[in-house]
């Protein structure tokens, strides 16, 4: 089975246009991406991408789903296939045997966790040690600022130049070789098979968990040279994609917000200035399991990634993956420093403050990545601008943001209100008639309910499998509806639904929802086959399209199954005494009386 983390970090790092346009040439339009499908012949492109929902639909086959999906379909492999596929693609390594507790020398994870901490005391010492961590010591205080108190504060050690003093003293303390090198403490040669220092010559930063525990170390050098890091690799005790740096610290000063850096020296940094609620991945793209996490200890999120274009990219994808899991994103804009560690060096730490109150929603961040690739001077240009603002602010299904975006945008551009609006409105109606032309042709195409081989139950009672197609479509969306059911405040259960497919997409959908580590779409695709992945990438598309998805669509979807179950129930018992009465009739008719069986 391929590890839940596995296929987080691989959401985390490839974007499913990017996947796709591998094999399809792919044209934007508008916020969506399109192409000749790949799965059946077409000369006009309905094969559509949707980088907002991580997915693809084509109308005119009903090809869709995830980019695992989509890989299972082009390359025709199962579902673990297409991931390993994937993970190789994007470099990332799919653990063995990662969901036992013991590593393969059989470390416990406490084992592991004392000789972490162990080493993390080992490497203070050598800091503390002028003979030795001299040079560390210098470059931490001197190079980057820090006071002493700071230094305890993360319990940041030295590895001294040495291919062996920490093994010795690790051995001496009843630490193998073996669980050394289990642990990323020690590399293992490839002539000799012998254990070396793994992190040599190197200031070392613990990485310690909410319990408190040393689960990993990253290591960096004192100068210019490559790799500037080091990390320790996955193991049993510590999962990169599972954990953030400081979020032991910042867990007690997050209750307003919590502020993610990308760098352990930005974390450390702001700590050091008394901002206490900051904290950063570790080494890799944010995930949504650290998405889930942050959301566990705070409501907001100010992301403070690096101003370069790799940052803010980074910062773009973020704040996808932290919507996603429905805390409040907000992005810091900083200019004249490359990341927040400098900010403050060069600054000082009330201008950052101001910073982090001057950070922008994700609405404005995409609105002034718009307006910055263009000329607003040049009357052309700025219809463009306008015109991609328009199209953005289209795709909100909730009116009353729109009417925010709306007021916002139209003080920006320097424009009425009203055109904007109407503009908007304009775009939807396009947007909600190309759909309906596209679902028409679809009907013709006989995709639906007769002769669907999906769900072929769904003919027999339409209206209770549109509304069930409703009510999935919602739950495939919203993270919310999915949390009051499994939590029981709405009532709806897989007996309600009136179709097999229905009854086994919900009970799929409802089984992660209340899994440890949450609800994937991904995920649905290691039960679902790529056909009914399509149907359900057809759902949620069709939700996205209509304006209408609050809670009242949801309770009268759910009214209206119910009903339309009921009422087919009650047609066909009233068939059967329908039938039953001609039967007593006929046999009445035979001369026999009651009771003459
Ligand atoms: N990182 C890494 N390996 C590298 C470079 C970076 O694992 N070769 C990770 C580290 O977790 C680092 C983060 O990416 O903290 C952000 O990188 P960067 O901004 O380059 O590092 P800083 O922490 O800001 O370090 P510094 O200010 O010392 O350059
Ligand atoms: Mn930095």
């Amino acid at each position: 089975m391929i590890p839940r983390e596995t296929i987080d970090e691989i959401r985390a790092r490839c974007d499913i246009e990017e996947v796709i346009g591998q094999y399809v040439t792919l044209k934007r339009a508008g916020s969506n991406f399109s192409g000749l499908c790949p799965f059946h012949s077409e000369k006009t492109p309905s094969f559509t991408v949707f980088p907002a929902s991580n997915s693809f639909y084509c109308f005119g086959c009903g090809a869709g789903g995830d980019a695992i999906t989509f890989v299972r379909r082009a390359e025709n492999l199962d579902y673990v296939e297409a991931v390993e596929l994937l993970a190789k693609r994007v470099g990332v390594t799919i653990p063995q045997d990662s969901r036992g507790e013991r590593t393969r020398n059989g470390m416990t994870r406490q084992r592991v966790y004392d000789m972490n901490l162990a080493a993390a005391k080992f490497f203070r010492s050598c800091l503390f040690d002028p003979a030795i961590g001299g040079e560390g010591m210098r470059y931490l205080s001197e190079e980057r600022g820090l006071s002493g108190a700071v230094i305890k504060r993360f319990g940041l050690g030295f590895a001294p130049n040495s291919f062996g003093v920490l093994q010795r003293h690790m051995n001496s303390l009843g630490y193998s070789d073996g669980e050394l090198i289990e642990g990323f403490l020690c590399g293992k040669s490839q002539k000799t098979g012998k254990a070396y220092d793994y992190f040599r010559n190197r200031v070392i930063f613990p990485i310690i968990d909410t319990a408190g525990n040393v689960i990993a170390f990253g290591g960096r050098v004192m100068d210019d040279s490559k790799p500037k890091y080091l990390n320790s690799s996955d193991t049993p005790g510590f999962k990169k994609s599972r954990n953030l740096f400081a979020l032991n610290y910042a867990k007690n000063h997050c209750a307003e917000q919590m502020i993610l850096c990308e760098g352990y020296m930005d974390v450390i940094a702001l700590h050091a200035a008394g901002v206490e609620n900051a904290v950063a991945t570790l080494g890799t793209a944010i995930t949504q399991e650290q998405a889930r996490l942050l959301a566990k200890y705070t409501k907001k999120v100010i992301i403070s990634y690096d101003s370069d274009g790799a940052g803010q990219n980074a910062a773009a994808r973020a704040m996808r993956l932290l919507g996603e899991v429905g805390l409040e994103v907000r992005v810091l804009q900083m200019s004249g420093a490359k990341d927040p560690d400098e900010y403050i060096k060069k600054f000082g730490v009330e201008r950052f403050r101001k910073l982090l109150r001057d950070s922008r929603t994700g609405f404005e961040f995409r609105l002034n990545a718009i307006l910055a690739r263009h000329d607003l001077s040049d009357g052309s240009e700025k219809l463009r601008a306008c015109a991609e603002i328009c199209d953005m602010i289209a795709g909100v299904w909730s009116g009353v943001e729109r009417e925010v975006y709306i007021a916002a945008a139209a003080e920006k551009l320097g424009l009425g209100i009203e055109g904007i609006t109407s503009d908007v409105n304009r775009i939807r109606a396009g947007k909600l008639r190309e759909y309906r032309k596209k679902e028409a042709s679809e009907a013709q195409a006989s995709l639906r309910n007769y002769g669907d081989r999906v769900n072929p139950d769904s003919a027999r009672n339409l209206r209770a499998s549109a509304a069930e197609e409703t009510i999935l479509g919602l739950l495939l969306i919203y993270d919310e509806y999915r949390a009051l059911i499994a939590r029981g405040e709405i009532g709806l259960a897989a007996e309600d639904f009136c179709t097999e497919f229905g009854r086994r997409v919900f009970s799929e959908i409802m089984a992660l929802q209340r899994s440890e580590g949450g609800y994937l779409f991904e995920l649905l695709g290691q039960t679902l086959s790529p056909e009914e992945m399509g149907r359900l990438a057809r759902l949620e598309q069709k939700r996205r399209m209509l304006t209408e998805n609050g809670p009242a669509v949801l309770q009268t979807s759910i009214e209206t199954l119910r009903q339309s179950v009921r009422q087919e129930e009650e047609k066909q018992s009233s068939a059967a005494d329908f039938f039953a009465r001609k039967r007593e009739e006929m046999r009445g008719g035979q001369g026999k009386g009651p009771g003459g069986a």
